[in-house]
């Protein structure tokens, strides 16, 4: 027998980047968690059904952050006076270490799906730490929270202190014990981590790409954050062409399905080949400003073509969830207006978009109210006397720009409401 849930209010979404769709006043019926419909009157063969009212709320997408730390959520709001390379030595580095303890791997990392879960962010593509054993447990915690999640433990052979690092074998070892277990879930997947280029020798990369393709599984890294870091991978890998290189010749750019965060400083060549490898470039401009690293072309790479979604690097962002990545997006966009007035900045419906549809074609048919996405949604209350006096769209706007877990009333993955 299938499942039918029936919920009403007001549904925002975005089918493109474009606008945002609107439905006033509706029914949304999902079957077996799968959107069957929106309508203003709901049909004959409905009447029968109970209806979940939620009145005069907003009900929209639940958020898909493409990427975050969940090992560095302690740290969100701390060191922040630093570089990007300082930041990991001086602070990063120090915690994730932690994360070998169970108990303290247990702890942190339960905190963390806690607050995610109740950020709003349904879909999240998650770095873990280089322990295997931590790793294993926050596929535990996050599949007990009912929210979809890649998860990846993060790959080190070199260039960072020895509690973090591990050896190459060790580190492929490690991954593809995770991917055998984890790789039937439904919800809770892993993804492929190399960290970054500078931290992982020739032999692991060349292991990553192997074990991507043999279990044909995603892959998840950051790419051209920082100048520093764009000149030091140039000093070890010089048989690359350029940074993007040293990925792609090692099948870990687009090969299988591909995160590069950031992605900030990418010359022509690399452009082209992101556009015609197909990598999704995660922008984090929270923590692309926290850490000094720049300011990615948003605009250019849109015009491009090229795949963009928003992640909140937990913790180089500071905070959870996806509302404060979607403004300063939009607020550095207008930075980047400032200076050529032919780049227009991001509109709210863009970023909306990046952080819902656009991020969620990651996990497949999530991010829409379309027919046959499944039904991850937020439903959102604001104050009595704002929602009387604006549109529904200007409350979005205000959510989103002012809002949090305080306004988020219910959340639902494929047609589950999820505890909290
Ligand atoms: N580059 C390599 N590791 C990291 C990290 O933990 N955070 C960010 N923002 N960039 C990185
Ligand atoms: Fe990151």
């Amino acid at each position: 027998m299938s499942k039918v849930l029936i919920v009403k209010g007001h549904f925002l979404y975005t089918r493109t980047a474009e606008k945002f769709t609107v439905h006033k006043d509706s029914f949304l019926v999902a079957v077996d968690g799968q959107v069957e419909g929106i309508y203003p009157v709901l049909p004959e063969r409905f009447k029968e059904k109970h209806v979940q009212d939620y009145g005069n709320r907003l009900i929209i997408p639940g958020f898909v952050d493409l990427h975050l730390h969940a090992a560095q959520f302690l740290q969100c709001g701390i060191g922040m006076t630093k570089q990007l390379l300082d930041w990991l030595e001086d602070y990063t580095f120090d915690l994730e270490k932690e994360f070998r303890d169970e108990d303290f791997a247990k702890s942190a990392y339960s905190c963390f799906a806690r607050k995610l879960l109740a950020s709003g962010t349904l879909r999240a593509c998650v770095f873990a730490s280089s322990s295997t054993t931590g790793t294993e447990l926050l596929f535990e915690i996050l599949k007990n929270t009912g929210i979809g999640a890649y998860v990846g433990k993060v790959n080190m052979d070199r260039n960072a202190p020895a509690c973090i690092t591990e050896t190459t074998e060790d580190s492929l070892k490690g991954t593809i014990y995770l991917i055998e277990k984890y790789q039937n879930e439904r919800l809770v997947k892993p993804i492929i981590t190399p960290r970054f280029a500078p931290t992982c020798s020739d032999e692991l990369l060349k292991g990553l790409g192997d074990i991507a393709l043999r279990y044909n599984v995603p892959v998840q890294s950051h790419l051209s954050e920082n100048i520093d870091e764009v000149q030091w991978v140039q000093r070890l890998f010089t048989s690359a062409e350029h940074y993007s290189d040293v990925y792609f010749k090692n099948n870990l750019f687009g090969q299988t399905k591909t995160l590069m965060a950031h992605a900030i400083y990418l010359s022509e060549d690399e452009k082209i080949l992101a556009l015609e490898n197909g990598p999704v470039l995660v922008h984090c401009p929270d923590s692309n400003l926290n850490v000094r690293s720049g300011i990615m072309p948003v605009r250019e790479y849109l015009n491009r073509g090229i795949k963009v979604g928003l992640g909140s690097d937990i913790a180089g962002g500071h905070k959870i969830g996806l509302n404060e990545a979607m403004v300063r997006a939009v607020q550095m966009s207008k930075l980047i207006n400032l200076d050529n007035d032919e780049l227009a900045p991001l509109t709210l419906a863009e970023v909306f978009y990046m952080g819902t549809k656009a991020g969620g074609s990651f996990f497949e048919r999530t991010g829409s109210f379309e027919k046959g996405y499944m039904f991850d949604a937020l439903v959102v209350e604001d104050e009595p006397m704002v929602a009387e006096k604006y549109s529904v769209e200007d409350r979005l706007e205000k959510f989103i720009y002012t809002g949090d877990d305080r306004n988020i009333l219910a959340r639902y993955v494929e047609g589950v409401r999820l505890e909290q």
